[in-house]
C-alpha cells in the first residue's frame, strides 16, 4: 500500500523522532546488557550525588527545544481537543502490518545506514520480548507499541506525538525532565490546575486522569478492544517515565494501577534496551507476525 500516499515529514526541532527515544534511553538505561533486553536498571542507591550525570545539561539543543515546545503547549485544553479529534477514530481503516508500513513512510533526517527504521524498532522490541519467552499478547503489544507515531503523518508536530508523558490539570512533578519549561504553559496561570491533585481526586485511578497527548494514548484507544488489560497499561503509559521510573504521581494511582504498573515496567526494559545494532530481517519475520496479529486483530481496524 501507500505508494500513492504523499510522504510526510515529522515537524519539529528533532532530526528524527528517535532523538527523543535516544535521550530517554541515555537517561534511564544506565547499563546496557550484553544482548537482548535483560536487566532492569534502577537508580543505584549507593551512588553519590555528584556521580549522577546531568542529562539536561548534556542534552542537545534540539532535544531541549523539543521539550520546551512540549511543556509549553501541552495544556489540559489541548489534550481534551486532541482526544475529541482523534479518539472517534474515523480517519482510516487499516490492518496492523499495514499501519507498520504506513509509519515507515514517515520521512525524517535520520541516517538509514545507522538508525533503525520504525518497523525495525518495533520488531526489535517484540523479538527481544519473544526471546525472553513472554506470552503472545505481550510480544504483540511490543510490536505495536509505537504505532501511534503515525500521528506525525497526519500533521501533528513532534511535541504532540512523543515525549515523556504527564498528567494535565494538576501540578507538574518537579521530576519531569526540563520542568522549568512549564513556566510558559498557560495552565501555570490556572490555580485549580496547580494543586497536587488538581481537577482529580486522591487515588482516583489513572483512567480518570488526562495525560499529555501523544502516541501512547492514541495507540491504547486504537488497540484496547483486542488486547488484555495488562497490554492496555503497557501501551498507554509506556512513556509515563515520571511515574514508572521516577515514582511520581502515586497519589493519583489506584491500587489496581500499582499492580498493573508491573507490566509497564516489564515492558519498558524492552523499549529501552532493544535498540541494538543488529537489524531484524523484516521479510523473514513477517509470516510469524502476520499470524500473531491475526490471532488478536481483525484484518482492518479503525484509526
Ligand atoms: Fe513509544
Ligand atoms: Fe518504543
Amino acid at each position: 500500500m501507500s505508494e500513492d500516499r504523499v510522504q510526510a515529514a515529522s515537524s519539529g526541532p528533532l532530526k528524527s523522532l528517535d532523538e527523543w527515544d535516544d535521550f530517554v534511553k541515555d537517561r534511564y538505561a544506565e547499563a546496557a546488557p550484553e544482548s537482548g533486553a535483560k536487566p532492569f536498571v534502577t537508580v543505584n542507591p549507593n551512588k553519590k550525588k555528584e556521580e549522577f550525570r546531568n542529562y539536561e545539561a548534556e542534552a542537545r539543543a534540539c532535544v531541549k527545544e523539543f521539550y520546551r515546545l512540549n511543556h509549553t503547549y501541552q495544556t489540559r485544553d489541548f489534550v481534551l481537543r486532541k482526544k475529541k479529534e482523534y479518539l472517534s477514530r474515523q480517519r482510516m481503516k487499516m490492518g496492523i502490518w499495514e499501519a507498520m508500513q504506513y509509519l515507515n513512510t514517515l520521512v525524517d533526517d535520520s541516517d538509514p545506514d545507522t538508525d533503525l527504521s520504525q518497523i525495525e524498532h518495533l520488531l526489535q522490541t517484540s523479538e527481544a520480548a519473544r526471546a525472553d519467552g513472554h506470552p503472545r499478547w505481550f510480544v504483540l503489544t511490543a510490536l505495536i507499541h509505537d504505532l501511534g507515531k503515525i500521528l506525525c503523518l497526519w500533521g501533528e508536530p513532534q511535541w504532540a506525538v512523543v515525549g515523556d508523558t504527564f498528567p494535565v490539570g494538576c501540578a507538574w512533578s518537579d521530576r519531569i525532565v526540563f520542568h522549568e519549561f512549564f513556566a510558559a504553559n498557560p495552565d501555570a496561570k490556572i490555580p485549580q490546575y496547580q494543586t497536587r491533585t488538581g481537577v482529580y481526586e486522591e487515588h482516583c485511578g489513572l483512567d480518570k486522569v488526562d495525560m499529555s497527548w501523544g502516541h501512547d494514548e492514541y495507540i491504547y484507544h486504537v488497540a484496547k478492544d483486542y488486547l488484555p488489560e495488562e497490554a492496555h497499561y503497557m501501551l498507554r503509559y509506556h512513556s509515563f517515565y515520571p511515574a514508572h521510573r521516577e515514582g511520581e504521581y502515586q497519589h493519583l494511582m489506584s491500587d489496581h494501577d500499582q499492580e498493573m504498573f508491573y507490566w509497564v515496567r516489564e515492558f519498558n526494559q524492552y523499549d529501552l534496551y532493544s535498540k541494538s545494532s543488529e537489524r531484524p530481517n523484516v521479510e523473514a519475520l513477517r509470516p510469524y507476525y502476520e499470524d500473531l496479529i491475526s490471532e488478536y486483530f481483525p484484518a482492518k481496524i479503525d484509526w
